[in-house]
């Protein structure tokens, strides 16, 4: 999940650098967003160098003596839209009162407006300024709006005096994320083992067979699962996509080495999901060199590759091991037939000729077949929502194992 942490001009500015650390460690991906004053006291390049990301610092962000270009006048639109909270930690008196008024003159403040992500806010400043009736009138806007409130502690002061002003603590300002997220960790404790993404099939040095897989649906699963405290080894086939934060990946080609890498961490694991695409077949030969052009027609010899779907079912133990089936027809009888053939957990079939289902596309359309027989045809939902499904009907599965039932 992706955090922006707004930044302001305060003492405390310099907590949030130890806040950036431990949303990482609460697997949140964070960036950060810096006001003017915010960067009187640090620099922005600490909070690069903690998140890996750029540090938002101007609304119109150009190189000195260029004018703004179009990306960085939009910009507060594309964080907006891709942040699931905003959190303003330390936010200042003023930044507060910017944010009660609608007042949109800076990167943060706008975009407060143009986010429909939930927000909180973490207040720190002088004892005085924290009383006045300016700032609680302020808050007491900015709560009726659903804006979430972490009051701060109580303590010695930057200014000299004693009372309330100290930025929260950093728990609980974590407290209060996992809140206004609706956070469950329900995973802790779990391993979660997910392969995600198609196999590449070396045929010589520059072709190789594969297929439409972009990595998306298993990578919403790695999400998700760690999101709810799990701890993610995402095996994955090449994809364009970024690693998700807290998950250890391990990079794999062909289906010979995914069948490896899976075989490598699947003791760790308390729970599998399968939505890699791995090739059912490859060549025969790799040619060292580059094919030559020549002969009028050409075959190509094929052979199975492992299924490592029915390696992980044989060795299952107390596992609990989701398969996934793409079929382009007679979705049910195929889900069924895996169903029997491999003593899997769940099947989650998806028709991948359905539109807005299956590969390359960032919704699924899918029926989960669990071995109990209590089958569930889902909407058409974000292969996010479609992992946090998959994710539900496993840990169903597990604690109906663990019951006997
Ligand atoms: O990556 P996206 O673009 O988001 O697309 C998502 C998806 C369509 C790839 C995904 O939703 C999906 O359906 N994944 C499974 C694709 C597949 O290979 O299905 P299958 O019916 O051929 O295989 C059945 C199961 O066996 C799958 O869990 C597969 O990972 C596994 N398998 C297949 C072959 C093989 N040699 N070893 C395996 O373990």
């Amino acid at each position: 999940m992706r955090i922006a942490l707004g930044v302001t001009g305060g003492v405390a500015a310099y907590k949030a650098a130890e806040l950036v650390r431990r949303l990482q460690q609460e697997k949140f991906d964070v960036e950060v967003v810096m006001t003017r004053g915010a960067e009187e006291f640090l620099r922005p390049l600490t909070f690069a160098a903690l998140t890996g990301h750029k540090v938002i610092t101007a609304m119109f962000a150009a190189a000195p003596g260029e004018p703004a270009n179009v990306e960085s006048a939009i910009e507060h639109i594309a964080v907006a839209q891709r942040i699931d909270l905003l959190l303003v930690a330390p936010a200042t008196a003023g930044v507060l009162a910017k944010l009660a008024a609608g007042i949109a003159d800076d990167f943060l403040t706008t975009l407060y407006l143009a986010t429909k992500a939930p927000v909180v806010v973490a207040p720190a400043m002088n004892i005085n300024m924290w009383e006045h009736p300016a700032t609680r009138e302020n808050l007491g806007r900015l709560r009726a709006r659903g804006v979430r409130v972490v009051d701060p502690d109580e303590g010695y002061l930057a200014c000299g005096m004693t009372g309330a002003g100290r930025l929260a603590s950093h728990e609980a300002i974590l407290e209060a994320v996992r809140g206004a997220l609706n956070f469950v960790r329900d995973l802790a404790g779990e391993v979660v083992l997910v392969t995600a993404g198609p196999t590449c099939e070396d045929i010589d040095p520059v072709r190789y067979l594969t297929n439409r897989s972009s990595g998306r649906m298993g990578y919403a699963v790695a999400e998700a699962a760690a999101a709810r405290g799990a701890s993610v080894i995402l095996v994955s086939g090449p994809t364009a996509l970024p690693t998700p934060a807290g998950v250890e990946l391990v990079p794999v080609r062909s289906a010979e080495q995914m069948a490896r890498a899976v075989g490598k961490h699947v003791d760790r694991a308390t729970i599998v999901v399968m939505a890699a695409a791995v090739a059912d077949y490859r060549p025969v030969h790799k040619h060292a060199q580059k094919m030559k052009r020549g002969a009028p027609d050409l075959s190509l010899q094929l052979e199975m590759t492992p299924d490592i779907l029915a390696a992980v079912a044989a060795e299952k133990g107390r596992r609990i091991v989701v398969g996934f089936a793409a079929e382009t027809e007679r979705l049910a009888e195929h889900a069924r037939r895996k169903l029997a053939a491999k003593p899997v957990d769940l099947i989650v079939a998806n028709d991948v000729s359905h539109h807005g289902a299956g590969f390359d596309v960032d919704t699924n359309v899918v029926t989960l077949f669990p071995r109990d027989g209590r089958e569930k045809a889902l909407p058409a939902l974000s292969k996010r929502e479609v992992a946090e499904r998959v994710l539900d009907e496993a840990l169903r599965l597990k604690s109906g194992a663990r019951n006997g039932s």
